[in-house]
């Protein structure tokens, strides 16, 4: 039977209806996902029950795992899965807590960069919406004026951990708290501001995102002034959309042409209703069941 699904509310994304991955992940169901996927940037399957093996092997179907840079926050015994959580236990937080609330996309500050992330849902807030909140990176370049898409295409832009529009250690809309040993690990990347897929072959505005801090060649004050301009229009209402979850819905989105951020939350402990525990694990290259655009695995800068 072929896959079906409907567009969910919001600027972008697609539900997939009528999928119970724990009996079909065959080669024939997944091809099909991975087309819906890739059109639409955003994909939801809800009320899931899987056993972690089922979830790491729907992961594998979009590209290759990559155990997460905050290794402290990888599940004990299974590193390429991140906990989401405002959880905390022993005295530490078990997960991302707060340093996901502003507009990135995932692991921008490595090379290669993240092309997926794939997130199950294993507890949500009840009675209070915790959404993510994406932005469509295709949507807002076309937007763009034509003298704008001249000015910016070809150029490259300088990643590295952190957000740049509040890089104070600790405060709730910076990026993740590091350990001494990662900081000693934090590295400058450079990517293209404007990216052609590598599946569909659009250009995204790639480089906007809170790990963006320069752009090679121009001074910083211009750099910042142009990445804020660009991501201020790039995450406007038009090209946004929220997904609020529920346990066992399973939720994936394509890193290389979409921006999201996670809600702010309170600090809970386990069993509080306001618990929210999501898995999350992001791979790189695209899947190997996908037809990629010139064989190629990375995004390439639009020409
Ligand atoms: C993230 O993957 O950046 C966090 C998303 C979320 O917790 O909603």
């Amino acid at each position: 039977m072929p896959v079906s699904f409907r567009p969910l509310p919001g600027a972008f994304g697609a539900e997939i209806l009528d999928l119970d991955l724990s009996r079909d992940q065959s080669e024939a169901t997944m091809r099909e996902v991975l087309s819906i996927f890739y059109e639409h940037q955003f994909i939801a399957i809800r009320g899931q029950k899987l056993q972690l093996s089922e979830f790491d092997s729907f992961s594998r179907c979009f590209g290759t795992q990559r155990p997460h840079f905050l290794d402290h926050l990888r599940m004990d015994g299974h590193p390429a899965i991140l906990m989401l959580s405002n959880i905390h236990e022993s005295g530490r937080q078990i997960g991302i807590y707060e340093g996901a609330c502003f507009w990135h996309t995932d692991v921008a500050y490595e090379d290669p960069p993240n092309s997926a992330t794939i997130v199950y849902a294993i507890d949500t807030p009840k009675g209070e919406a915790a959404p993510t909140y994406l932005a469509d990176m295709f949507a807002a370049y076309d937007a763009l004026t034509e003298r704008t898409k001249r000015m910016i295409d070809g150029l490259i832009v300088l990643h590295h951990y952190g957000n740049r529009y509040d890089t104070k250690e600790g405060s709730p809309t910076a990026a993740e708290r590091l350990t001494e040993d990662q900081k000693q690990r934090v590295q400058n990347v450079h990517h293209p501001l404007v990216i052609r897929h590598p599946v569909t072959g659009r250009r995204s505005l790639y480089g906007v995102a809170g790990s963006s801090f320069g752009i090679v060649g121009m001074p910083d004050d211009e750099a910042f002034d142009l990445l804020h301009e660009l991501a201020e229009h790039a995450t406007k209402p038009e090209f946004t959309t929220a997904y609020d979850y529920a346990p066992g819905d399973v939720a994936c989105w394509d890193t290389y042409s979409t921006l999201h951020k996670a809600p702010g939350q309170k600090a809970a402990v386990r069993g509080d209703p306001h618990a929210r525990l999501l898995w999350r694990v992001s791979v790189t290259g695209t899947a190997p069941l996908a037809a990629s655009r010139q064989d190629q695995l990375a995004p390439q800068a639009a020409e």
